[in-house]
This record gives structure tokens, C-alpha cells and sequence, in this order.
């Protein structure tokens, strides 16, 4: 695959690449300052690819299906910035980046709310099993009003809520579980501030202690090698048989076989997810099951807020480029050289 450049005046602008489709006039407004390699086609690159496309620019624009490691590095002598467009960076090993030299930046902020919003509508989807209704419905099984045989499903109100991971987003879906007379109870790597908590309303638990204790278990926590299957047939063992999972933070998280096995076998109530190991490949025990909600890795995906994303990675990246600090560098050692 090659990526296009529609600049008429190609070796007078600076190089960059723009490794997944982006917005068309944010594109265009890139074109006016840099030479741009677009893959507007949107295919994801190989290794190898992603590699040459690097060799030659100064700065890029990707996403998470981007990995940007030392073998991708290998031949960007010229690089000076990697802007992700995702708040999660999971795919930068940035250690590699600082010793090339490479800024690494991502777009926190912008799109807490909107993840926050659907972290909260793939809960109520879950528990109380929206999508299996509406395939009920469209598969012609709904013959009669029923007390005890229309699906039924698990409160929302005044049950307890579990976030493990309470960053921007963990807290945004805190506060909207207040507004629905939600216990919230959390675990994160750090407790929170007095002051963060009270406005969260959220007591500090250990991780056993809120898979004892939750109606439902919210993920939100970003992926480290440490955090990989925070959530596997152990975990869910502790669970309550009426309780929820959802998983809006990374695939690789939750041990996906083994929650496929629980909700087979009745061990939790029901699953939402929006990411996957491996995706966006979908374990097909998963696929099997009618009490999983299952969305493509939408939870920020808003036309404002991707258009809010695309627009402070270009911000990044210029600002690196033009040699100040990028509003959201997550390499900040490289500046203190
Ligand atoms: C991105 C996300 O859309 O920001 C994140 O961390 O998970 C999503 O908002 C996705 O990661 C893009 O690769």
C-alpha cells in the first residue's frame, strides 16, 4: 500500500504522514503547511509498511491500530513527533520514542464526557438487556406482553457501582451514577484526593473488595503489561451471579474466553464490551452469547468529539514541529535534555 501526497509543491513543505483516514478539511488545512502522505483509503499498515512510510517524514498523525515501537522507528531518522489520535497509548512503547528522540502525544480531555456518556449507555444496555429485546423484537418472538417471560433485567438505581480505574473518565462516570442514587465504590493504581472523591461521591475499596460488592463492574483503566487480564476467571468468581462487567477500557483487560465461559454458564448476569482482545477480532464464544452487549470500540466515537480529537493531535504535532511544547506530551523527559 502507498500513502498519496496531493502537495503541488512537494520538498518545500515538511513531511508528515497521516496513517489512518482523518476529517477531509483537516486534511486539507495540514496540506497547506506540510507535505502530506494520506491513507484516506483507511487500510491498516503492515510492520514493514508502517516502517518506510516513517523513514522519511517529521511527523505523524495515528491511531491505536498503529504501533510505534523501535522497529517502527528503525529508519525514521527525521522523526520528531508522534501525535496519537486516542487518549489510550497502549500502542507507543514510549521508551523507545524518548530514545529516538520522538515526542509521543495523545488527546486526553476532549473526549472524557462523550466516553463517560457511553460507558453509561453500554451499562444500561447491559443490565437491562436492551439489545437481546430489540433482536427478540425484530425476530418476531414477541407474541404477548409477559409479568415474568419478557426479558428481565438488573436495576441501575440505587445499586452499587464498581469503577476500577478512576482517571477522567472513571470519575465522569461516577458522578453520572450519583445522578441515579448509585453507591459508587473504586479501585485505582492511586486513591484519589479528598477533594476528587467527594465530588465523585466514590469510596476507595481494594479490587476484591468491589468485585464482592458491586452490582455492577465498570472497567476504565488503561493497559499495561501489569493490568493484562485484571479481570479473568478468578475475578469473576468473586463477582455477585446477579452482577455486570463492562469493559470500555482495552481489549487484553479482561480475559475475554473466560468471561465467555462465565456468562455461559450463568456465573455473572450479563457483559457489556466495547473492546476486545485481539480486535477487531471477537472471540467467537462471545459472539454466541445473548447476554453480552457487544459494540465495534465506539465509546468516544461522537462526529464533535473525533473532529475534538483530530483537531488537538494536529495540535500537538504542529506544536512540536514548530519547536514548543505540544499541549498533551506525554514524553515530557525529552524537553528536560
Ligand atoms: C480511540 C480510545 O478512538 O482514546 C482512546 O483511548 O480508545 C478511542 O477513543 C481509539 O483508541 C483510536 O485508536
Amino acid at each position: 500500500m502507498n500513502t498519496q501526497s496531493n502537495s503541488q509543491s512537494s520538498g518545500s513543505k515538511p513531511k508528515i504522514l497521516v496513517a489512518r483516514a482523518i476529517f477531509p478539511e483537516a486534511l486539507a488545512k495540514l496540506e497547506e503547511s506540510f507535505e502530506v502522505f494520506s491513507n484516506q483509503e483507511d487500510q491498516i499498515f503492515s510492520t514493514e509498511e508502517l516502517q518506510k512510510e516513517l523513514a522519511d517524514v517529521v511527523g505523524a498523525l495515528v491511531a491505536g491500530s498503529e504501533r510505534i515501537d523501535a522497529t517502527a522507528l528503525a529508519h525514521a531518522k527525521n522523526l520528531k513527533v508522534v501525535a496519537n489520535i486516542s487518549v489510550g497509548y497502549n500502542n507507543f512503547d514510549v521508551p523507545a520514542m524518548t530514545a529516538a528522540g520522538v515526542m509521543a502525544t495523545n488527546t486526553p480531555d476532549v473526549l472524557t464526557d462523550t466516553t463517560a456518556d457511553f460507558g453509561f449507555a453500554l451499562l444500561m444496555a447491559t443490565a437491562r438487556r436492551i439489545t437481546e429485546s430489540e433482536h427478540w423484537v425484530r425476530n418476531g418472538h414477541w407474541d404477548k406482553w409477559s409479568i415474568v417471560h419478557n426479558p428481565l433485567g438488573m436495576d441501575l438505581h440505587h445499586s452499587t457501582i464498581g469503577i476500577i480505574g478512576m482517571g477522567r473518565i472513571g470519575q465522569g462516570i461516577a458522578k453520572r451514577a450519583l445522578a441515579f442514587g448509585m453507591k459508587v465504590i473504586y479501585n485505582n493504581r492511586s486513591r484519589l484526593s479528598e477533594l476528587d472523591e467527594k465530588a465523585c461521591g466514590a469510596t476507595y475499596v481494594t479490587k476484591e473488595e468491589l468485585l464482592r460488592a458491586a452490582d455492577h463492574v465498570v472497567l476504565v483503566l488503561p493497559y499495561t503489561a501489569q493490568n493484562h487480564h485484571t479481570i479473568g476467571a478468578k475475578e469473576i468468581a468473586l463477582m455477585k451471579p446477579t452482577a455486570t462487567l463492562i469493559n470500555i477500557a482495552r481489549g487484553g483487560i479482561v480475559d475475554d474466553l473466560a468471561l465467555a465461559q462465565a456468562l455461559k454458564e450463568k456465573k455473572i448476569f450479563a457483559a457489556g464490551l466495547d473492546v476486545f482482545e485481539g480486535e477487531p477480532q471477537v472471540n467467537p464464544e462471545l459472539l454466541k452469547l445473548s447476554n453480552v452487549v457487544l459494540a465495534p470500540h465506539i465509546a468516544s466515537a461522537t462526529e464533535k468529539t473525533r473532529r475534538a480529537m483530530v483537531d488537538l493531535a494536529i495540535e500537538n504535532l504542529r506544536a512540536a514541529l514548530a519547536g514548543n511544547k505540544p499541549p498533551s506530551l506525554i514524553n515530557t523527559e525529552l524537553l528536560k535534555a
